[in-house]
């Protein structure tokens, strides 16, 4: 499987899958991490383990449309089978959506349906939630909408401020994203023609879900 990686930042995500394209737990090659931020710390680090990479940055009143379609043709011809969308800011068109669909995944950091959008932290602090924690889900035109196919849920602590609930949640989705990915490039996670995502042959109505404890331990 040929993999597609779209980021705007650090980068965490895309370093743990490379990390299990490498190690031979995802039987993938990843054919390109791309950038609508030539400084995102991210697209550095993919070019320091010699990934190919590119910047698709938005041009001045570039319209939405015209911008990702650019970001489509260089996903193609790198030849992806899939992109996971891993920390990308961007929301993306439904032209470039329906163009990958069934084949784009994004990871999202709140237990979705719950907090969907920016500072998801920051709501479940607010809300008192006792739980919080990630989302892999299959993009949709739906806006953090898609079918979801795993959750890792981690505890709050009482004294948990923003910072140390994200870098919980983050432990979390470097076991979570690989995972997914893993099920897609083996062919045992797909979507069937209503768009619904199958697992092993079963209809996934709800996500899996791994527990964690404080530390990022799996507690199953
Ligand atoms: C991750 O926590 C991811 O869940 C989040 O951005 C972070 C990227 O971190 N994604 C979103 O908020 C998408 N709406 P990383 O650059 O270290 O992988």
């Amino acid at each position: 499987m040929r993999l597609g990686i779209a980021l705007s930042g650090v980068g965490s995500n895309m370093l743990a899958l490379a990390q299990a394209c490498r190690d031979g737990r995802i039987p993938a090659d990843i054919s390109l991490v791309a950038s609508d931020r030539s400084d995102a710390p991210g697209l550095a680090r993919a070019t320091e383990l010699g990934l190919p990479t590119a910047t698709i940055a938005r041009l001045k009143d570039e319209p939405r449309d015209a911008h990702d379609a650019r970001l489509r043709a260089a996903f193609e011809s790198s030849g992806v089978d899939c992109i996971a969308l891993a920390g990308y800011m961007r929301i993306l068109s439904a032209h470039f959506v329906a163009a990958f669909a069934g084949r784009l995944l994004n990871i999202h950091p709140s237990l979705l349906p719950r907090h969907k959008g920016l500072h998801t932290h920051r709501a479940a602090l607010a809300a008192h939630d006792r739980e919080h924690g990630a989302t892999v889900h299959f993009v949709t035109p739906d806006l953090d909408g898609g079918p979801a196919v795993l959750q890792g849920i981690v505890p709050v602590l009482p004294d948990d401020d923003e910072h140390a609930l994200a870098a919980r949640v983050q432990r979390c989705e470097h076991t979570l994203y690989p995972t997914v990915v893993e099920w897609f490039a083996r062919g045992r996670l797909r979507c069937d023609v209503a768009g619904r995502p199958i697992l092993d042959s079963e209809l996934l109505t709800v996500p899996r879900v791994i527990r964690f404890d404080a530390e990022g331990i799996r507690r199953d």
